[in-house]
């Protein structure tokens, strides 16, 4: 079979050779080879026991983006739950998908954000792609406001050579300075030093240079910003769940739309959703 499950963790193998791993706790996306690589970061430090959401992948962050006035606490609820499985979607030779949903609960309406909700997750791996798709249903009976967002941690061999492309010109808010807009004036945005930027408004298709010989575009759907983040050498000490040398060997590129939340009217469904792509 093309996809197993156990305990928490979906696999899903495609005829070409890649793979992915999604663990239900957050619907985290944990692994992606192609090619015999690993795509993604995981922390080797993460904690995988649902104590805490796990330190690398593609956590979805959901309803609240960092730490915000719609909930407290950081990045919403959705990287600390676990969700159901719903099964393979579709199974052909170009692609796997594989959904997995998320509604209200005891957890989430006592967690600040009490609205009633339904979220689907969608998965495709493709040879050298692999999708993530999320749709909201606002089930309740007044209108909600979220800042969705996919916080992908991308792998690399050595963080100085990693350039990410297509950012020239935007406005961003930068949270390792005061949090007023700035403007990105270069053609690649590097890592010599912490990074936390929110890009307002970002262009659908985003080039990574992994490394020097590697490129992988984001393809993102409806989803306006683009969030770059490495700790660096200080933050990494602050984080008991990161290693504290492995910001050499990651950065996040996330999708989301954070500046300006979403509002969804009862019984609306709102979908966004990214792909990424190898070179
Ligand atoms: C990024 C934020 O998206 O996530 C950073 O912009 C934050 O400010 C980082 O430090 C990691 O967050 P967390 O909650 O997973 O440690």
């Amino acid at each position: 079979p093309n996809v197993t499950e156990q305990g928490s963790l979906v696999t899903v193998r495609h005829p070409s050779g890649s793979s992915c791993e999604i663990d239900k706790l957050g619907a985290t996306v944990t692994s992606w080879r192609v090619q015999d690589r690993e795509r993604l970061f995981v922390s080797r430090k993460a904690v995988r026991d649902g104590t805490k959401p796990i330190r690398g992948g593609i956590p979805l962050v959901f309803p609240q983006f960092g730490q915000g006035p719609l909930m407290p606490g950081q990045h919403g609820f959705a990287r600390k739950l676990y969700w159901t499985y719903t099964g393979v979607a579709r199974d052909d030779p170009t692609e796997v998908l594989v959904a997995f949903e998320l509604k209200d609960s005891d957890a989430t309406r006592s967690s600040g954000w009490a609205h009633a909700f339904k979220l689907t997750y969608v998965v495709t791996l493709g040879a050298d792609t692999l999708g993530t798709h999320l749709a909201v249903t606002n089930t309740d009976k007044t209108p909600f406001k979220f800042t969705p967002l996919l916080h992908t941690y991308f792998a690399t061999p050595d963080i100085t050579e990693v350039r990410v492309h297509d950012l020239k010109s935007l406005n961003y808010t930068d949270k390792v300075r005061e949090a007023q807009a700035y403007y990105e004036d270069r053609d690649a945005v590097t890592f010599d030093a912490e990074v936390d930027r929110i890009y307002h408004g970002a262009p659908n298709i985003i080039h990574l240079d992994v490394d020097p010989r590697t490129t992988i575009l984001i393809k993102k759907n409806n989803l306006r910003d683009v969030v770059v983040w490495n700790p660096w050498a200080d933050k990494a000490q602050e984080m008991a769940d990161f290693a504290d040398e492995e910001y050499k060997s990651m950065f996040c590129v996330e999708a989301g739309t954070v500046h300006e939340a979403v509002s969804l009217q009862p019984s609306q469904t709102w979908e966004a959703g990214q792909q990424l792509i190898i070179k």
